[in-house]
């Protein structure tokens, strides 16, 4: 008590200061985490880090996109290198690994901004409710091209996005059957085996 007695006026103004902005800024955090649902990124500790970028489609307008950050640029699993390409009202479940070094994931317009780390995996989900594009930056410094390092999010209109990707199967399936034949033609050669002595 007597500390407190002996304490000058100023100090203890000083300190109610603090409490109460501490009590306001917990208030803040637990409001919008319980009453706006905003998500805070955590780290992946069931999922293995994975080399290369990967889009799985679940149910409806929610995807999963396995993005991987190399020296330089973002592979998220989309036939454009640097690219996403998600439809209007889509929200994406980010899983977000290295390739090399650490890098930085930042995407402009969204509260988004997760460390791409090797050796770990970081989630965090991001809705695009908004027609738009994107851009994601890499802001942790990589190497030389680092400014040079950035990708985007294209979010389109829902009948745009089928019609590109429709087209872009049927521009892939031609490809296919000459590849479908090649196996036909090494089948001709079958005694060559190298490894034959071994198993
Ligand atoms: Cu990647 Cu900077």
């Amino acid at each position: 008590m007597s500390t407190i007695k002996a304490m000058d006026p100023l100090e203890k103004i000083a300190i109610g200061l603090a409490l109460s902005m501490m009590t306001v800024f917990f208030s803040a955090v637990v409001f919008a985490s319980a009453g706006l649902g905003v998500g805070v990124p955590t780290c992946v500790t069931n999922l293995p880090p994975f080399a290369e970028g990967k889009i799985i489609r679940g149910s409806g307008k929610n995807i999963e996109v396995h993005a991987v950050a190399k020296m330089w640029m973002f592979d998220m699993g989309d036939a454009n290198i640097g690219e996403l390409r998600v439809p209007e009202g889509t929200e994406v479940n980010l899983y977000l690994a290295s390739g090399d070094v650490v890098h930085g994931f930042h995407i402009e317009g969204k509260n988004v901004n997760l460390m791409a780390v090797p050796g770990a995996v970081n989630n965090t989900k991001v809705m695009f409710d908004k027609i738009g594009e994107y851009k994601i930056v890499c802001h942790e410094y990589c190497g030389i091209q680092h400014q040079m390092m950035a990708g985007v999010i294209k979010v389109m209109p829902e009948a745009e996005y089928n019609k590109t990707m429709q087209e872009e199967q049927q521009q892939a399936q031609p490809q296919e059957t000459p590849q479908a034949q090649q196996p036909e033609k090494t089948q001709d050669k079958p005694q060559e085996k190298p490894n034959g002595g071994q198993q």
